[in-house]
């Protein structure tokens, strides 16, 4: 089991939990990702959390399977995307809660390639 335990509060030393900022003091949860058992922070970031616990790979490209993880942390660049008990979410807009289970998304395998399209006749 990993611990994230690389934390410093960056702020004003205040965490109310749902600021994302990191206090040492802050309980740490059980959290699943990738087939691996980590303790994070509750209520803090879950990307900024996985990284200090050092996971580097969030998910993988559908086309060539690169390896993708937090880039931008504020929305909008999606290589943070993970799959949270079934659902596809941004860690970076997410917050730690106990008993996450965290996948990589699937890879869209099973989507048919337009190319594979028989011919009508
Ligand atoms: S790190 Fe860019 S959207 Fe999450």
């Amino acid at each position: 089991m990993k611990i994230a335990s690389d934390f410093h509060n960056i702020s004003d030393g205040q965490n109310d939990g749902h600021n994302g900022g990191i206090d040492p003091d802050q309980p740490l949860v059980p959290v699943h990702f990738d087939g691996q058992d980590y303790m994070l922070p509750e209520g803090a970031n879950l990307a900024a959390s996985l990284l200090a616990a050092g996971v580097r790979v969030f998910r993988k490209t559908p086309v060539s399977a690169s390896p993708r993880g937090p880039f931008c942390m504020m929305g909008v660049c999606y290589d943070c995307l993970v799959e949270i008990d079934g659902m596809v979410q941004q860690a970076c807009q997410t917050f730690v809660k106990a008993g996450m289970i965290i996948t990589m998304p699937a890879r869209p395998t099973d989507v048919p390639s337009l190319n594979a399209q028989e011919p009508s006749e």
